[in-house]
């Protein structure tokens, strides 16, 4: 397939697939084993993944252009570069962004392994002025849950020029709105339990890097810690993975719609979206993403308790925790101890949009905040 040149919409379905052989099946099938029979040099899933894996990991590699090292959730991914991090690392890292990876980096810190740097990433200076000297910088496409775009391209030349090792969290912009390495970052990292899963149903992480000789290292850690992903949803996710384009243009294209009518309804009081065209990240989403993402942040007038009943009072919307699957989900963020303590406004909703019909989203959102007037 490398001679045919293709469309990310298109390596979606065609990448990742068995060799057409004559009778052969046009999936991977499930390899339930731990052992594996010796001879081949390969003998156990934990050290050497199985076919169930390698197809997930290799079309996820060829959607972001490396090597891919598919792990048992996204947090075990964090970990697997977090950890393997010398005593004494220099890190750049968010002041706000997904806070399971924050409190990971928070334990290095409170271990005394790493020295961090807490900086705005959505603010270019305030990320170079804080790079000389660090060794790691991790950043976020788009932040979780403030929706801040951050501009990787130029953060990570200006890492590059230092030294600093960049991994960019692409798990809100997916492989078809963004592709770090393309850009010189040094790792990707997806939480494939959101869009590249896309059913709510499996939890994984992948990392993918350019170089053969950190993704040896990143398998020989997988397999030190035991991070290996099942091979159920292993199946799950590639089965997820090839319908990906289709997901999410229609949830990108429906949270484009939600927000504009979020955003000129006087019952909300901020909408934070990138494709809004007064969004502080808009400029710099437009010149570096393709699409602005299927996430909504917005606030209304009035306390936590407020928004905790309207999220609940929703019916076609789930108020449940995660995203990027094919239902819509939402959920306050503040009620995470560590997302208030990160300044995240009391009220504020971050909505996953899911595949739903638009109208019917609009009228659930549309009831919920009549309800609450
Ligand atoms: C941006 C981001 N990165 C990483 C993770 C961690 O992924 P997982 O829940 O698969 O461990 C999450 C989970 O919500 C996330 O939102």
């Amino acid at each position: 397939m490398a001679d045919l040149p293709l469309r990310p919409q298109s390596l979606v379905v065609a990448a990742g697939r068995p060799p057409r052989a004559g009778g052969g099946p046009l999936n991977t099938p499930i390899v339930l084993a731990a052992p594996l029979h010796h001879g081949s040099g390969a003998i156990y899933t934990r050290h050497d993944g199985s076919d169930t894996i390698g197809s997930f990991e290799q079309a996820v590699g060829v959607l972001d252009g490396g090597e891919a090292i598919a792990f048992a959730s996204g947090m075990a991914a964090v970990s697997a570069i977090s950890e393997a991090l010398p005593v004494g690392t220099v890190a750049v890292v968010p002041t706000a962004a997904y806070s399971g990876t924050l409190a990971n980096f928070g334990e290095q810190q409170r271990l005394g392994r790493m020295a961090l740097r807490e900086v705005d990433i959505t603010d270019p200076d305030a990320v170079v002025a804080a790079l000389d000297g660090a060794d790691l910088l991790w950043l976020e496409t788009v932040t979780n849950p403030l929706l801040g775009v951050v501009d990787v391209p130029r953060l990570v030349a200006a890492a590059r020029e230092r030294s600093v090792v960049t991994v960019v969290d692409a798990t809100f912009s997916t492989p078809l709105g963004f592709r770090p390495l393309e850009h010189g970052a040094d790792v990707t990292l997806h939480s494939a339990t959101k869009y590249l899963g896309g059913h709510s149903d499996l939890l994984m992480g992948v990392l993918v890097t350019g170089s053969q000789q950190r993704a040896r290292e990143l398998r020989e850690r997988r397999a030190m810690t035991g991070a290996v992903p099942g091979a159920l949803e292993c199946y799950l996710a590639l089965r997820g993975v090839r319908t990906l384009a289709v997901r999410f243009e229609r949830a990108q294209a429906s949270a484009g719609e939600l927000a504009r009518r979020l955003a000129a309804d006087p019952r909300v009081t901020r909408v934070r979206y990138p494709g809004l065209p007064d969004d502080p990240g808009h400029a710099v989403a437009r010149r570096t993403l393709d699409g602005f993402g299927a996430m909504i942040a917005f606030e209304i007038a009035g306390t936590a308790a407020d928004a905790e009943r309207l999220c609940e009072s929703l019916r076609l919307i789930t108020h449940a925790t995660s995203l990027g699957g094919v239902e819509s989900l939402i959920e306050r963020r503040a009620r995470h101890a560590l997302d208030a303590e990160r300044g995240t406004p009391p009220t504020l909703m971050r909505l996953s949009v899911g595949i739903e019909h638009v109208e019917d989203l609009w009228a659930d959102l549309d009831r919920a905040l009549a309800a609450g007037q």
